[in-house]
């Protein structure tokens, strides 16, 4: 079991024996809930379901339990292999439905054939093509024996990608006024893992568990990201924050544009000016530590619920994707809501900045000089460069809650898109013991990132003749120098910054959001529980 697993493990079993709970299921509260997780200590060929899923090497070399389901299937899997139907190798799955001498509806077989390891990636990969199976396949339940599988990598990984996978399957964005919707748009999916002692169940109980919190966070964060720019404003986002006080036991505090006004935040309302949508700094507080004062971790993300560019408008194309460039805030808002469902031992705050940039008569124009939160001026020489002038301001608030660490997250340049497409997002920092960790999140949540080196040679394109800062850097290295300038606001705190703007929404999906990154902060966050 890899280290942040083992943590996973105390953690939630802590948990559980401290609120006597055997059933699984009820620690985990959302109104969103795609996978509810059940564990059993039993690997009995009899159990009724509707869909029994079993997990095998290779027909030739079947566990007790898989020839015991071989004989009382009446050789099923010896036939199949015969018919060369199914072998057991690496991404094979067959499913037959009413299968003969077993109470279940419909069996799963999945092949993870003979390598000795699998990768997490390879791993995930084969759940992705179980959970589409199960989709296609209209199965809503499943009991599954996946010893097999956490043989090559461990039950926990095991337990929390299937839970994962199965969300992202069937994940729909259930408020489109659209007439045709699935049917099955909302229904919960009951996933029971079968172990064969208690050590596997805990293990199981604790993966699932992470899947599920994390598969919830994952669920806001789309449902945010996918709504339209006139439903999701900032006020919209300030009620959603507001929601979570009762839902997630968060404390809230929404700031008026009167309120920055009077901290001083010029950069961040110089955006919101062109907008009849007033801008909203919110923050959400989440108390885990025993001690309340103990230092949490922030997390600041980028609220633009519509980037028209402002002045610097956008071009025509595309310009309705703009919608998404407040997925650095929803993942924010998920990643507070499974750390809130883990009730993970730490004290995390979130803290979003939230606005529209709209052009007007009296937006901010290019050449307009402004003072920050922080004293230093900035010329904004580009109005569509408006997500760092967010940004710049909330992370000069967030030093009042002398953060342990302070992530932000952000839909921030399409030169990360060009750099690393719409697979890994763009990590930077000013320390480096932060970005390892972020970076090791990333690898066990699969949402990984990729540093980029924030030198000072690349601070140095920000000059500007009529400020202490331009808001641009010039046509190259857009990525670092928008990383750049947010650092020159971040000198007192162990900081990082992670651009989504190509991992949020898009790619092989499409015009949808996919929740990242809330697997990797939730992930980082979990492993700061286990330190
Ligand atoms: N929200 C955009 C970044 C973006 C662009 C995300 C395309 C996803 C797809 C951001 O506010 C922006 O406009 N950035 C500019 C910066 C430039 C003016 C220095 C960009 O990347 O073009
Ligand atoms: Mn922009
Ligand atoms: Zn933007």
């Amino acid at each position: 079991m890899t280290h942040s697993n083992l943590a996973l493990c105390r953690i939630i079993n802590v948990k559980l024996s401290a609120t006597r709970q055997s059933d699984s299921t009820k620690t985990a509260k959302s109104e969103i809930k795609t996978v509810k997780v059940q564990i059993k200590q039993s690997q009995s060929i009899d159990l009724k379901t509707d869909c029994r899923l079993v997990v095998l090497k290779q027909v030739k070399k079947l566990s007790s339990q898989q020839a015991e389901l071989n004989r009382a299937t009446g050789g099923l899997l010896d036939r199949l292999q015969g018919a060369e139907q199914f072998e057991g190798k690496l991404g094979q799955i067959v499913t037959i439905p009413v299968p003969a001498g077993i109470p279940a509806q419909n069996l799963v077989l999945v092949g993870a054939g003979e390598q000795r390891k699998l990768s997490t990636e390879q791993v995930r990969n084969l759940l992705d093509k179980v959970a589409k199976k199960l989709k296609v396949a209209q199965i809503d339940e499943a009991h599954c024996d996946l010893d097999a599988l956490a043989e090559k990598s461990d039950t926990a990984t095991v337990a929390r990608h299937l839970v994962e996978a199965i969300g992202d399957q069937r994940y729909q964005y259930v408020k489109r006024p659209k007439a045709a919707r699935d049917a099955k748009a909302g229904k919960t999916f009951r996933l029971t893992f079968l172990c064969e002692d208690r050590k596997s169940a805990a293990a199981a109980r604790a993966g699932g568990l992470a899947g599920v919190a994390i598969d919830n966070g994952k669920t806001l964060a789309k449902n945010l990201g996918n709504m339209p720019g006139n439903v999701c404003t900032p006020s919209y986002l300030a009620a959603q924050a507001k929601k979570l006080v009762k839902s997630h036991k968060l404390k809230t505090k929404v700031l008026s544009e009167k309120d920055m006004q009077e901290l001083g935040m010029g950069s961040l309302l110089s955006v919101s000016r062109g907008s009849k949508q007033p801008a909203k700094l919110i923050v959400m507080e989440y108390f885990g530590a025993k001690d309340k004062k103990q230092a949490p971790h922030a997390l600041v993300g980028k609220g633009l619920t519509f980037d028209s560019g402002g002045i610097s408008l956008k071009p025509g194309a595309k310009m309705d994707e703009m919608k998404y460039d407040m997925c650095g805030a929803a993942s924010v808002f998920g990643a507070m809501v499974a750390v809130a469902e883990l009730q993970l031992p730490i004290n995390v705050v979130g803290v979003v900045p939230s606005s529209e940039n709209m052009p007007d008569a009296i937006a901010t124009k290019p050449g307009d000089v402004v003072t920050s939160m922080s004293g230093q001026t900035i010329e904004i020489l580009n109005t569509d460069a408006e997500g760092r002038l967010i940004l710049c301001d909330a992370l000069t608030y967030t030093h009042r809650f002398k953060p342990a660490t302070v992530i932000d997250i952000a839909t921030l340049t399409g030169a990360v898109i060009v750099a690393l497409g719409h697979q890994t997002a763009g990590l930077m920092g000013n320390d480096q013991a932060l970005v390892d960790d972020i970076l090791s999140a990333g690898e066990t949540s699969l949402d990984h990132a990729w540093q980029l080196p924030l030198k000072e040679t690349y601070t140095k394109q920000l000059k500007s003749d009529y400020a202490d800062l331009a808001n641009i850097g010039g046509p190259t290295a857009g990525t670092i120098t928008a990383g750049a300038f947010l650092s020159c606001f971040t000198e007192k705190l162990r900081w990082a910054h992670l651009d989504i703007a190509g991992t949020a929404w898009g790619g092989a999906a499409g015009k949808r959001a996919s929740g990242r990154a809330v697997p990797i902060l939730t992930q980082y966050l979990i492993d700061r529980a286990a330190d």
